[in-house]
């Protein structure tokens, strides 16, 4: 499959690994253009590519990876969804590292904003509540898997999410709708920055 990336800092290139060590094709953007991301392509290997936002956001899965504080100008230059999945790894904090303050975001999960500002889109919220070390480390510890979790609306996105996740080598968990486990998982929510681990018979 070949998987998009809005977004290729420290988060999404921690996801890319995953990715192409699972096999697929990973496509990366960010604000400044392919150009700028030349030396991180090659250092992730032939499967990596740079490409500008929208051909990113045209693959069938994509992973949004940019500070909250961009999200709404990121999603407001892609309009053109056409039912693909869009992974919302985003949390809500404004400003920079050292200096975060969690954003107020209503009465809404953050990924009902997403997506709000992403029609057409198939939103799954995953992968926000790892810190990127524990993104970086492997799937497996000591024979437990580490948990991952997904929320959506779209019970199909969600499976197929889970499914790529679970071959990345993590214990899945579906928390439900996009609102629901969308507040849970989220900053600000019980399982923000949480590592879990399985216990238990594994597979690989
Ligand atoms: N760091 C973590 O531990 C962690 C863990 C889980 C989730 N997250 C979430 O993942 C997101 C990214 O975090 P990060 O740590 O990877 O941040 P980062 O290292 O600062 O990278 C941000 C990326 O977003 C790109 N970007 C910004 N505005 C853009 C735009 N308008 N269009 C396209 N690309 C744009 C940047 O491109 P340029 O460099 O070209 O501007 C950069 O590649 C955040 O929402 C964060 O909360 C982070």
């Amino acid at each position: 499959m070949e998987i998009g990336t809005i977004g290729a800092g420290a988060f999404a290139q921690a996801f890319a690994k995953h990715a192409l060590k699972a096999g697929h094709e990973v496509k990366l953007s960010n604000s400044r253009g392919p150009g700028s991301l030349r030396e991180t392509v090659g250092s992730l290997g032939p499967r990596a590519a740079a490409v500008s936002k929208e051909e990113a956001a045209a693959c069938e899965m994509v992973l949004l990876a940019v500070p909250w504080d961009n999200v709404p100008e990121t999603l407001a230059d892609l309009l053109a969804w056409k039912n693909q999945i869009l992974i919302d790894g985003t949390n809500p904090f404004h400003g920079k590292a050292g200096n975060f303050r969690l954003a107020d975001v209503g009465n809404l999960s953050t990924s009902q904003l997403v997506a709000a500002l992403a029609p057409g889109a198939r939103v799954v919220k995953a992968l926000n509540n790892m810190t990127v070390p524990n993104l970086e480390a492997e799937p497996i510890v000591n024979g437990a898997r580490r948990v991952a979790f997904v929320s959506g609306d779209d019970a199909s996105a969600k499976k197929r999410v889970q499914n790529l996740l679970e071959s990345f080598g993590y214990s899945v968990s579906d928390l439900g709708n996009l609102r629901d486990g969308g507040l849970i998982q989220q900053a600000g929510g019980p399982l923000a920055a949480r590592n879990l681990l399985e216990q238990g018979e594994c597979q690989r």
